[in-house]
Parts: C-alpha cells; structure tokens; sequence
C-alpha cells in the first residue's frame, strides 16, 4: 500500500475560448456586486480589461478598475493595491494577467481578509483560514497562478522574491480564455510557456511521495509526486512540446494558444500539489543578481537541473522524451530536447548573456541552499559543490 496523497485545485474551472463572455453570469451566482479588478496599462491598452468588465457590467457589477499591476510585482505595488481595496472594501478580487497580477489579486485578497501585510505570510501554509472571494483569469500560458496555492513578490529592500504557499490561495474560480493570450507578444509567450515546461518536468521528477522528506512538526502543500500530480504533469509536457513553438511563431494560431492554455493550467495543478524543485531554487537564486523574468530563467537552467537529477530519474527522462515525441529509449534525448526547444523560442541560453559574472555563482549557490523547502522536493539533494557544477554549466 502507497502512501497518502491529496489533491487540491481551484473551487471551479471554466475552460474555452470565449469562455470569458459567461463571466456575468458565473459571478452573480458567486454572490459578487462588486469587484476590484486588478491588472494592467498594457492589458488596459490591448483591449482586455475591456473584455471582462463588460460581461460584469451587463450583469450589474461593480467594477473597481485598478491598473496598478506590473511585471515581477514589488512589495509597494501589493501595498498600493491592498490600499485601494481596504478603502473600497469589494466583495471580491479578480486578478486578470499573467501570474504577475493574478499574484497581486492573491496578495491583496489574503491580506484584505485576515489582515496585515504580505511579508506576514511569507512561507508555508500560514494562512489561518479561507480567504474572500478570488478569480483569476491568465492572459498569459505558463504560470497556473489560477489554479495554484502561490503567489509570489519582489522586496526590493532584500532583492529577493518571497513567495507563500496556502491551500486557501487557491482560486473560488479560474476562468481560462485562450482567447485572451492571443495579443501575448512572443517574448511573454515563449518565457511564460518553458515556465509552464519547466513546472511539469519538476512536478513529473520530483521526490516520490512516499519519501517526500518534511521534518516532523512542519506542514506544506508540497508533498512530493504521486499518481494525479504525474498524470496532470504528463499532459502538459505533451501539449507544451506539441504547441509552444507555434504559439511564440504566430499568436493568433488558435489551437496552440487552447493547447499552451491547458499546458499550463495542468502544470499549475501538477506543480502546486506536488512542488517545484530545484530549477525554481536556482532562478530565485539567479534572479536576485541578475535581470531576467522567471520563465526565462527558469528555462535556462531546466536542462543543466536535469543533467543532474538524470541518476535515478533514467525511467522518467526517457518518458518526458517521448512525450516531447520522440521514439528512441536514451534519457538524455529529454535533455537535448527541451533545450533546443528552448533555443528556438529564443530563451537565453548562458548566465553570461544576462550580464552574471564568475564571482557571482557562489553567492548564487549558497542563496540557492537556503531553499530548503523547495529544495527538498528534488529527487537529489546538491552540495555546495553541486550547485556550482550546475551553475558553471549554465554560465
Ligand atoms: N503564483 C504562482 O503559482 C506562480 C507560478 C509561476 C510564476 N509566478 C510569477 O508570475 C510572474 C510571471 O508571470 P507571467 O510570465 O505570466 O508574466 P507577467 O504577468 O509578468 O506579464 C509580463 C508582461 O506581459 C504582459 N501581458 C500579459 N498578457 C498579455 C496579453 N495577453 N497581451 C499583451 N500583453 C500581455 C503584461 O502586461 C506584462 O507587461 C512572476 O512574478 C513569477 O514569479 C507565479
Ligand atoms: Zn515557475
């Protein structure tokens, strides 16, 4: 007999292009009169805020317009938007963008109802309880910030990313509207995309459930893979392989935009049930010292991580190639595979490109170290020694 597992997702998924016309409807049997929408200049300016706000008003909606979002969101854009919705007091947050805003709309909705601010819940599971209403709705494919447990900001004053895990950050509603990724230029496209990639390769080789390593007394959402993390992780590495260079080649290749939107979504239920690993340690790592979005970082560093974890992971890697669609039984083919993909959909391809110098890996290796609760969902546990092996392989 196996161990125990769980599984958890957003209370409801509405999934298709188009789907977004329903949003009216669904939110009035939400009980929602009034929103705060939270997104973006640029989304504002593409016409998408547009989009969701008309079915709300159709359906009698408040809106609360905050265009206070922005790439990679510090700790003062949380602020600003906690700051309006204490003031305005809606009956719920939609975060509508890429994991940038949806993360903003968590931030806010968490704090807006159980107080304080967003460094007070830093880490694993410290929610105290279930938070207001939240529907988020990705423009981009890659980060399943609709469906996960996490959400992630910058603090400046420590230049690094902090990031919290609750089960009761997961979305009441994820509404997933291909349709709304098709003006995603290609750069957003591609880095958003190998994150989606990466998230289902880490979920699919990370540490068996049955040996998921957590310290007694400690809780997370995290726990390890088992059957319905690998079986959702399986699908979005095969629909990422299948679709993503289309949908960076031409946005408005409807099937690719449907296929990466899946992609993602799985991958956000693979990874924020069975965790991500060491490819997600290093970036964070990577990214405290030099400027590159999460997707491209994480891309970057995907082959070299699973070089590393490739003993013991020899069955798996021969899986992910052949569902990258390939027919020889040689794990390293996985490898070779996702970083041509890479290569061709123009994510950098050596720290070095990203302006990082020699004397910055070991600072980035102990930083990465630190990790210790992402970290301990990799299948191999890095040395020092390791980590600056990966990193030198990567520069
Ligand atoms: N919470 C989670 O589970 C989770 C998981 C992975 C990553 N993240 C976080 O998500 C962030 C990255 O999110 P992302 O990759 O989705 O990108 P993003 O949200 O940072 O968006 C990048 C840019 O693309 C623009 N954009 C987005 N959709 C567009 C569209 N359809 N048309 C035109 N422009 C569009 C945005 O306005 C923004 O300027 C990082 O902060 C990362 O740490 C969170
Ligand atoms: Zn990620």
């Amino acid at each position: 007999m196996g161990a125990t597992w769980t599984f958890h997702s957003a209370g409801q998924i509405v999934f298709g292009p188009g789907a977004v016309e329903q949003l009216g409807g669904i939110a009035t049997r939400m009980g929602l009169r009034s929103v705060q929408l939270v997104s973006d200049p640029v989304l504002d300016s593409a016409g998408i805020v547009e989009k969701v706000k008309k079915p709300l008003r159709e359906a009698g909606i408040e809106v609360l317009l905050d265009l206070g979002g922005e790439p990679e969101p510090t700790w003062q854009a949380a602020m600003a938007c906690l700051a309006k919705a204490r003031e305005w007091r809606p009956d719920g947050i939609i975060g509508l963008g890429g994991g940038s805003n949806m993360d903003l709309a968590k931030l806010t909705a968490k704090c807006l109802t159980h107080g304080g601010e967003p460094g007070d819940y830093t880490g694993d599971d410290r929610l105290p309880g279930p938070i207001m209403p939240l529907v988020c709705i990705p423009t981009t494919a890659g980060t399943g910030s609709e469906v996960s447990c996490a959400d992630v900001y910058t603090d400046p004053r420590q230049g690094i990313k902090l990031g919290s895990l609750s089960n009761h950050l997961r979305p009441r509603l994820a509404l997933v509207d291909p349709l709304l990724t098709h003006s995603c230029p290609p750069k957003v496209t591609a880095d958003s995309g190998i994150d989606a990639l990466v998230h289902a390769i880490e979920a699919f080789t990370a540490v068996d459930n049955e040996g998921f390593p957590l310290p007694a007394g400690q809780r997370s959402c995290y726990q390890g893979r088992h059957p319905m993390g690998m079986a959702m992780a399986r699908e979005a590495i095969s629909l990422a392989g299948k679709h993503l260079r289309r949908a960076v080649a031409k946005g408005t290749d409807a099937e690719a935009r449907s296929g990466m939107a899946l992609a993602a979504m799985y991958g956000g239920l693979a990874f924020s049930n069975v965790g991500v690993a060491l490819v997600h340690a290093l970036e964070y790592a990577v990214a405290s010292f030099v400027p590159v979005s999460h997707g491209a970082g994480n891309g970057l560093l995907l082959p070299h991580v699973m070089r590393f974890n490739l003993p013991g992971r020899e069955r798996d890697m021969v899986e992910i190639a052949r569902l990258l669609g390939h027919g020889e039984l040689e794990p390293a083919r996985a490898i070779d595979s996702v970083a041509s993909l890479a290569a061709e959909i123009g994510i950098p391809q050596r720290l070095r490109d990203l302006g990082a110098r020699q004397d910055m890996l070991a600072p980035m290796a102990e930083k990465t170290l630190a990790m210790t609760r992402i970290l301990r969902v990799n299948p191999r546990q890095p040395t020092v020694g390791d980590l600056m092996g990966i990193l030198q392989s990567a520069y």
